[in-house]
């Protein structure tokens, strides 16, 4: 009794100590604000994988700014994997590597800052990253601060060899880390939707990746020796198309950096592009912007779908009927607006012919209703860049395989 009561004495002294020396102060949770809208910008893995380097990325900079794209909106230039040398240095720093980037990264950040756009790294919550360059693990703090002072704006956090460690700390713990280390990082969550991030992750990152890795074509899986996949964007967008209540504004659904410009044709390219709009996805490019076609550069800077993903209700559109191969998708939008896409998923061009007066669109997970029989909406071809009638007469048109129609309804 005597020995309780003295441990009890003791150690609330101890607590009192400890309170009172401890000027840290306690600031969990992520950076809020950092993404309102869908993030937008570039990203090297999709075309260079660990291919990267202090000239690619300055020749990146300089045409997004030349070639419009950052007056479209994009602004991130986010080096994935392959920025690192193989071992950190004798403090235990990340060492970017000297011969990719010989002028150093701090002279390539400030480089991409003085363009105006914002800057980002990537690395793993494991002991190595995907590639095999020195993660994360156990040097949270430590590299956290590395990046503040790098001066960094976001942090894509992946999660190969995280064996023995559970998704929900292991973000946390960074999440925490970056928030210690003062700079506002935007923090994007990379576990592939293994753990549901979407159930957990929004008070700990801005975006969080949703399936495994997108591969360039329309809706195929290709599948990796030693038993995993990459997937076709529709097939991404299948398989993640029921969690939408749980992406909005500063917490979003990410459905991979695109393959827009990469191997599919332009038709498919558009399609992918829309269908990330639809979805109010993040927007980062991933193809190489010195071999861009014109093609290419109008899909990915087409504004008036731009306003549709970065609209700022943030709402993750959904599947509305599917018949035969057409599909259609919608999106409310500010103002009492919708977005309406006609998607032909199939190997043959079909024709659509929607009568909105004898459609009801509900949006159950976000209260919004689409009443033709009581309600007029103006329609506008986006793609087209054309006005198209409005919802008192049956909208009809054919569309070729892969292909879509996207019209915005105005009141
Ligand atoms: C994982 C990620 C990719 C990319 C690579 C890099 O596969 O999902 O987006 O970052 O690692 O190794």
């Amino acid at each position: 009794m005597k020995k309780t009561l003295l441990t009890l004495l003791f150690s609330g002294i101890t607590c009192l100590g400890f309170s009172q020396g401890n000027t840290h102060k306690q600031t969990g949770g992520k950076f809020e604000g950092l993404a309102m809208t869908p993030p937008m910008g570039w990203n090297s893995w999709n075309t260079f994988g660990t291919s990267i380097d202090e000239k690619l990325v300055k020749e990146t900079a300089d045409i997004m700014v030349s070639s419009g794209l950052v007056a479209a909106g994009y602004n991130y230039i986010v080096l994935d994997d392959g920025w690192m040398a193989m071992e950190r240095d004798e403090n235990g720093n990340l060492l970017p590597d000297p011969i990719k980037f010989p002028s150093g990264m701090e002279h390539l950040i400030e480089y991409v800052h003085s363009k105006g756009l914002k800057f980002g790294l990537y690395n793993c919550a494991g002991t190595k990253t995907c590639a095999g360059y020195p993660g994360t693990r156990g040097y949270e703090y430590q590299d956290a601060r590395f990046y503040a002072k790098l001066k960094i704006d976001f942090l894509k956090y992946d999660w190969c060899n995280t064996e023995g460690i559970t998704a929900k700390e292991a973000y946390n713990t960074m999440s925490n880390a970056l928030k210690t280390a003062g700079r506002p990082i935007a923090f994007s969550i990379c576990e592939w939707g293994d753990n549901q991030p979407w159930e957990w992750a929004k008070p700990v990152g801005n975006l969080w990746r949703i399936s495994g890795d997108i591969y360039p074509c329309f809706d195929c899986e290709y599948k990796h020796p030693g038993n995993w996949s990459s997937w076709g964007f529709m097939k991404i967008v299948e398989m993640r198309k029921d969690i939408r209540k749980y992406s909005g504004p500063d917490h979003w659904n990410d459905f991979d950096m695109m393959e827009v410009g990469n191997e599919m044709n332009d038709t498919e390219d558009k399609t992918h592009f829309t269908m990330w709009c639809m979805l109010a996805s993040p927007l980062f490019s991933g193809n190489d912007y010195r071999k861009m076609s014109k093609e290419t550069l109008a899909i990915l800077t087409n504004k008036e779908l731009i306003a549709v993903n970065q609209d700022k209700l943030g709402i993750q559109g959904f599947k509305y009927s599917a018949e035969d191969g057409l599909e259609v998708w919608v999106k409310p939008i500010s103002n009492g607006n919708w977005v309406v896409t006609f998607l032909n998923r199939s190997e043959v061009s079909k024709k659509v012919n929607f009568d909105w007066k004898k459609q009801l669109i509900k949006d159950i997970d976000f209260g919004y209703e689409a009443n033709f029989s009581t309600t007029t909406y103006k329609l506008k071809d986006l793609w087209k860049n054309k006005e198209a009638g409005t919802t008192k007469k049956a909208f009809s048109a054919q569309i070729a395989p892969h292909d879509v129609i996207t019209l915005q309804l105005s009141l």
